[in-house]
């Protein structure tokens, strides 16, 4: 699909988190500045939380978890994960109630191969971002 601006981003975003369950995990692909933070931001939102949502580029993850929310979220950035087999010291799966976010999933390796969701976004000559979003659960 076409998303035109920030605004739709936000709209797909909040959409998507109506339909996440515990322990689902999504994956967030595209280069830099596609929109993958602004994705994470509103479906992180939607799902209760009340505060600022920033990007978890430098601590590569950022964990959401207050009274009111539907889901408890972990949102990772894995840009700057030197080595994949880092993944496993960061807990990502340590818990499996938990909604995960993942931008630059192919930088943990093999782990993130098996997402719920997985979303790609490509950024087109006119601002706007053709996204595809890829559900790959399996529902009864
Ligand atoms: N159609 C659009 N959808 C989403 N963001 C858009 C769109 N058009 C412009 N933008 C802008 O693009 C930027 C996207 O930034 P964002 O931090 O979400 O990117 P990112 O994919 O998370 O990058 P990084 O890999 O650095 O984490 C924002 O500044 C946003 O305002
Ligand atoms: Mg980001």
């Amino acid at each position: 699909m076409i998303i035109p601006d920030e605004a739709h981003m936000h709209d797909l975003g909040v959409q998507l988190a109506h339909g996440l369950a515990p322990g689902e995990i999504v994956t967030l692909s595209g280069p830099l500045g596609a929109g993958k933070t602004v994705l994470a931001r509103a479906i992180i939102g939607e799902l209760g939380f009340t505060g600022d949502v920033s990007s978890p580029t430098f601590a590569i993850i950022h964990e959401y978890d207050e009274p009111g929310m539907r889901l408890p979220v972990v949102h990772a950035d894995l840009y700057r994960l030197d080595d994949p087999e880092e993944i496993e010291e960061l807990g990502l799966f340590d818990n499996r109630d938990r909604v995960l976010l993942v931008e630059w999933p192919g930088m943990g390796g093999a782990a993130l191969q098996a997402a719920d969701i997985e979303i790609v976004i490509e950024p087109l000559p006119d601002g706007s971002r053709s996204v595809e979003v890829k559900d790959k659960r399996k529902r009864i």
